[in-house]
């Protein structure tokens, strides 16, 4: 039986789970695949740390070596920093490797270029395991735009800034403490700046626009924040209006444009991603024919990443590698996210209630914490006058309950 030869390139969390769900799934893959898959050989950076990987398997610090393997068919990268990968991957293409990549801060600013140079050279790219951990998007994605046009996805991307806000809230745990717990568990990123400060939901947020839109937003324009300035004071004044905090990526295409989002937002019970909690993800799709999918899975993990990979294994090596982008720009308009909207708001630290007739005041909170209905141009007003004012919007019906406690109290 023909073999499928495979280089690891990292053998961290992610590394480990591909190589380790490549032995325990051999059976599987060579049923779907008609080939056995081996591991030939494994990149490491650190020669010193005990690794328990078979013998058979070249374990060097050198790519070159793996380069210059007699036979090499598919490389997985998981391995962080956009450089050297970003140089492994295209030699790896130039050699006629598929690749697959789980590293989605160097995806996003090259995957384009390893798309098109891969198109080249008649190999695939898998990516699935950038965006939202085990949950298969991007195929979803991919299947979906065959026929539906995609108006908005949301999700919820960084499974470590969704574990801290559940922590937080339901184990008043400090933030520091439920990063920790994050990092122990192989969540959070090794720099774990860029889950709790936005930027790695904010690259998952820029691969998963190229692939539903065509294209991506300015990345100047797009507002980035990440979950550093909620405290468990804001959280419990949420959840004393019925709300959760949940750290959601928004893309939408307005009048042939596409604006994004990466922020704090805050969710009532009835919205598809409030029972979204721990270290699970979520994507919300909105296109055209079917209407509104909701995804819910494990969004980081050794496992969970891994199943993204071994989906990502199967998918190159079954599919002629043709129009592999499968990325189209959509002219669709929506209403969605225009400045002039009324949008629902939880604001805290109001200092005085200002005069604006086109605000309405839904439900005073507690002193200085109100939900209101307002336009996001006249909240950011609204900031801008009073300095220690906090806002963030809620998605979809918000259910007022203070008056519903009150009322129950008063029985
Ligand atoms: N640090 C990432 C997260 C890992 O927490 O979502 C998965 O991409």
């Amino acid at each position: 039986m023909s073999v499928i030869k495979v280089a690891i390139l990292g053998f961290g969390t992610v590394g480990e789970g591909v190589y380790r769900t490549i032995q325990s799934h051999s059976e599987e893959l060579t049923a779907t695949l008609g080939k056995k898959v081996e591991v030939a050989a494994v990149l490491i950076r650190n020669t010193q740390k005990k690794r328990n990987i078979s013998e058979n398997v070249l374990v060097t610090t050198e790519f070159a070596d793996i380069l210059n393997l007699e036979q090499l068919d598919v490389v997985v990268e998981a391995i962080v920093d956009k450089e050297p990968t970003f140089t492994f991957l295209k030699s790896s293409i130039e050699r006629g490797c598929h690749i697959i990549t789980a590293n989605k801060e160097m995806f996003a600013h090259h995957g384009k270029e390893l798309l098109e140079l891969a198109e080249e050279k008649n190999v695939s790219v898998g990516f699935e395991a950038t965006v939202a951990g085990g949950i298969p998007v991007i195929q979803t994605l991919r299947q979906l735009l065959n026929i539906n046009r995609v108006k908005q996805v949301q999700g919820i991307l960084n499974g470590t800034s969704n574990f801290i806000l559940t922590e937080m809230r339901e184990k008043k745990q400090s933030f520091t403490q439920a990063l920790i717990l994050a990092q122990e568990n192989g969540y959070a990123e090794t720099d774990p700046t860029n889950d709790v400060e936005g930027f790695d939901a904010f690259y998952k947020t820029m691969i998963l626009s190229r692939l539903a839109f065509g294209e991506e937003p300015n990345w100047q324009e797009v507002e980035r924040e990440g979950i550093t300035s909620i405290t468990s004071e804001l959280i419990e004044a949420a959840e004393n209006a019925g709300l959760r905090f949940k750290h959601i990526a928004s893309i939408t295409m307005l009048d042939g444009q596409i604006k994004a989002t990466v922020k704090p937002t805050l969710v009532g019970k009835e919205h598809p991603f409030y029972h979204v909690e721990g270290v699970q993800n979520a994507v919300n799709v909105q296109s055209d024919i079917v209407g509104e999918i909701t995804l819910q899975g494990p969004g980081a993990g050794m496992f969970p990443t891994a199943s993204a990979v071994i989906e990502d294994l199967v998918y190159v090596c079954q599919n002629p590698p043709v129009n592999r982008n499968l990325t189209r720009s959509l002219d669709v308009t929506t209403e969605f996210n225009k400045n002039d909207k009324q949008e629902t708001w939880l604001v805290h630290g109001l200092i005085h209630k200002p005069i604006t007739p086109s605000i309405t005041w839904i439900e005073e909170m507690e002193e200085g914490t109100y939900v209101i209905s307002a336009s996001s141009k006249e909240v950011i007003q609204l900031a801008k006058q009073q300095k220690n004012l906090v806002y963030f919007p809620i998605l979809g019906e918000y259910e007022r309950v203070n008056r519903v406690k009150a009322a129950l109290k008063a029985l």
